[in-house]
């Protein structure tokens, strides 16, 4: 089965990446948590997770990898897939100081990497284009399996129930997505010894919600494995 909205980032790889640079898209409003209402807040909160130099990759990275080229900027050693060819060639015109980090493959096919060799793993925005059987029985486990004990699982999707389609005024077309409710991800990280990391008083954690531009209501959960 193809992946939900397959063909959109071939048709719109250079206007995605001109947003990602613009941070079009890439603010929210009504967050449940005060720290965190971008895409910089929840990377930047990330790394306040992590180990500084570590481990990560980046399932389904975008046209451009802007994740990549951030934690590679900041001295950490990530790499990134895509299902999406042009958006791997795309990012590799355009930062070729990460060609070496980017590559094509599809997450709903196992990842052909040794057991417990991530210490972090990005899902941005990805899980809302993988049915859930693809993200109960192939996805979530090779990542589970991948991640080290104590590796943390940064994980951004839309929440709701089975599948929607919305006008995205700002690519002047319908996108349709997959939507999955918080505890739902929660008890299936659960079940692969992955545990949400709480909310304390220096580290956001828990289960934040937020709304994007379209608008289309979003959750984050940053998950430690912990068995
Ligand atoms: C909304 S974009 C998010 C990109 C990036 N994570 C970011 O936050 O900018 C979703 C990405 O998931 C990729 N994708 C969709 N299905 C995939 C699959 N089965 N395997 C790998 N990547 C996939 C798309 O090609 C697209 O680049």
């Amino acid at each position: 089965m193809p992946s939900i909205e397959s063909d959109f980032y071939a048709a719109h790889a250079r206007q995605y990446l001109r947003f990602v640079h613009d941070k079009v898209q890439s603010v929210y409003a009504d967050s449940t948590h005060p720290d965190i209402a971008s895409d910089s807040d929840m990377l930047k909160h990330l790394r306040g997770k992590i180990r500084p130099g570590s481990r990560g990759f980046d399932a389904g990275c975008g046209p451009g990898a802007p994740d990549v080229h951030e934690f590679w900027r900041h001295g950490f050693d990530i790499i990134g897939v895509d299902a999406e060819e042009h958006a791997i060639d795309l990012t590799k015109e355009m930062f070729p100081e990460i060609a070496p980090k980017v590559s094509v493959a599809d997450l709903k096919e196992p990842l052909g990497y040794p057991e417990q060799v991530f210490d972090f793993v990005i899902s941005k925005t990805v899980i809302q284009h993988l049915d859930p059987d693809s993200v109960k029985k192939v996805f979530l486990p090779e990542i589970a399996r991948c991640l080290k004990l104590d590796g943390v699982l940064f994980n951004l999707f839309k929440t709701g129930t089975g599948v929607k389609t919305v006008y995205d005024a700002d690519y002047g077309t319908d996108r349709t997505f997959q939507l999955y409710e918080p505890e739902e991800i929660v008890v299936m990280l659960d079940d692969l010894g992955l545990e949400v990391i709480p909310n304390t008083d220096d580290e956001p954690g828990g289960v934040i919600t937020l709304v994007d531009p379209k608008p289309m209501e979003h959750c984050v959960i940053y998950a430690r494995k912990v068995r």
